[in-house]
């Protein structure tokens, strides 16, 4: 379910008119549901609620604060991956034991400030990180928990550069070498050995990849118990797929019915990191047309928006559904739906059917939420685009356009020159 509809020809967001908020806050910009955002979240709460898991959304997929906000006020943890994304959490004043700690590349000063926080967990990806995270520890005479993050060496069916859970992925702890960690546990006084951690990748529509993970991950329980290792959390990482064009993912309830059973088994306490799920459906990217450009052989609608804004295409072929804001009669041709960027990659669409729209016609790209600001740059010296949240009739921008003196802070030419 989103809330992005159209009514007498007009694509709404819950109640506002697109439209409206184009005019009111100039284009592009990213558009974000509050009651989407919302349902999302407890759609997942109410399927996996026999286990009552605790929700840690997945910030690195869309960070923004109206966001977290609405997350936090729902009852959701956080999965972080830096020190900056840990302030940024706290801002939304979630408490710290709720927060959940991945990441291949930890460094000292972001270990400290976690431990200092008092997060839930580390999801420790290595054992040098393991030893820095005790040689740390052990300073602030503290005694933090953590889990292994397990690989599983299992392929999700999903794109190559975002599946994580096989041997060739950097992510996660064989598994021989985690037995061998979670038995050796008195080398670790200062940090509590509390769980394990799997996530096998992402936009993953198919439960078996999950099912094999979560197979191994019983398997390898068993093998722990016989070692008389006893452990408190499972944390099953995010990787839900969503709808961009005619994929059938499960719902959330089909995945809960089938991966409960597994959970409930192991008897820990249960932690979920959801990204996509919740906000890939919740946000949309609205631009304006700025040219039809035909060289002959090929049409190009030239937007106002970039791979600067949004890099999914660019970066993983994504496919998003793109409709006009304002319906039209406009007759349907096969063009490239293309940025301002100097870089052949710089599409949203490629050999689309889609309406002839005119100059300052309005578009949106669907399904924008998740992986799409956040991963916005500034390429070309362009401001990143403005985040506005819409609840039910009204909308605020939640994040300003950059300004080019936002851009040039703390740039300048060296004194030599
Ligand atoms: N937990 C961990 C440890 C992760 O690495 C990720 C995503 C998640 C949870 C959330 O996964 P989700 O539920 O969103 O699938 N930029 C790519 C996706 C990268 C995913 C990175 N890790 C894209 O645009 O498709």
């Amino acid at each position: 379910m989103h809330d992005f509809k159209f009514k007498n020809g007009e694509l709404y967001c819950e109640d506002v008119r697109v439209r409206d908020a184009a005019v009111k806050v100039g284009t592009p910009f990213y558009l974000y549901s509050h009651n989407t955002l919302r349902d999302h979240f407890t759609k997942i709460q109410k399927a996996f609620a026999p286990v009552e898991p605790l929700i840690c959304f997945a910030m690195k997929s869309n960070d923004n604060l109206a966001v977290l906000k609405t997350l936090a006020n729902l009852g959701a943890g956080f999965d972080i991956v830096s020190g900056g994304e840990l302030k940024k959490a706290l801002r939304t004043g979630v408490s710290a034991d709720k927060i959940v700690f991945a990441s291949v590349g930890k460094t000292e000063e972001e270990i400290t400030d976690a431990i200092n926080a008092g997060i839930l967990l580390f999801n420790v990806e290595s054992l040098p990180e393991l030893e820095e995270i005790h040689r740390i520890a052990q300073k602030m005479n503290k005694k933090p928990k953590v889990a292994l993050r397990i690989n599983p060496d299992v392929k999700a069916l999903t794109h190559a550069k975002i599946t994580t859970g096989t041997l060739k992925n950097k992510f996660g702890i064989d598994l021989q070498t985690a037995r061998k960690i979670l038995r050796s546990a008195a080398k670790y006084p200062n940090v509590q050995l509390s769980g394990l951690h799997i996530h096998i990748g992402s936009q993953i529509t198919t439960r078996a990849p999950f099912l094999k993970a979560m197979t191994k991950v019983l398997e390898f329980l068993d093998v722990l118990k016989k070692d008389g290792v006893a452990l408190e959390y499972l944390d099953i990482g995010g990787g839900m797929g969503i709808i961009y064009k005619d994929e059938q993912p499960q719902t959330a309830q089909d995945f809960a019915e089938a991966v409960l059973p597994y959970l409930r088994k192991t008897g820990l306490k249960i932690i979920m990191e959801p990204g996509r799920f919740i906000v890939g459906n919740a946000g949309i990217l609205v631009s304006r047309v700025l040219y039809l450009k035909d060289n002959g052989f090929k049409k190009f609608l030239i937007v106002d928006a970039g791979m600067n804004d949004l890099i999914r295409p660019a970066l993983y072929d994504a496919y998003h559904e793109i409709v006009p804001i304002v319906e039209t009669k406009a007759r349907k041709v096969k063009m490239d739906i293309v940025g301002p960027i100097c870089e052949s990659a710089d599409f949203f669409a490629r050999d689309r059917m889609f309406p002839a729209l005119n100059n300052g016609d309005l578009l949106a790209v669907m399904s924008a939420g998740a992986y799409g600001y956040v991963m916005a740059s500034n390429y070309n010296v362009r401001g990143r685009p403005p985040e506005v949240m819409v609840k039910g009739d009204q909308f605020e921008v939640a994040k300003q356009r950059e300004t080019f003196d936002d851009l040039m802070r703390g740039e300048t030419v060296p004194s030599f020159l």
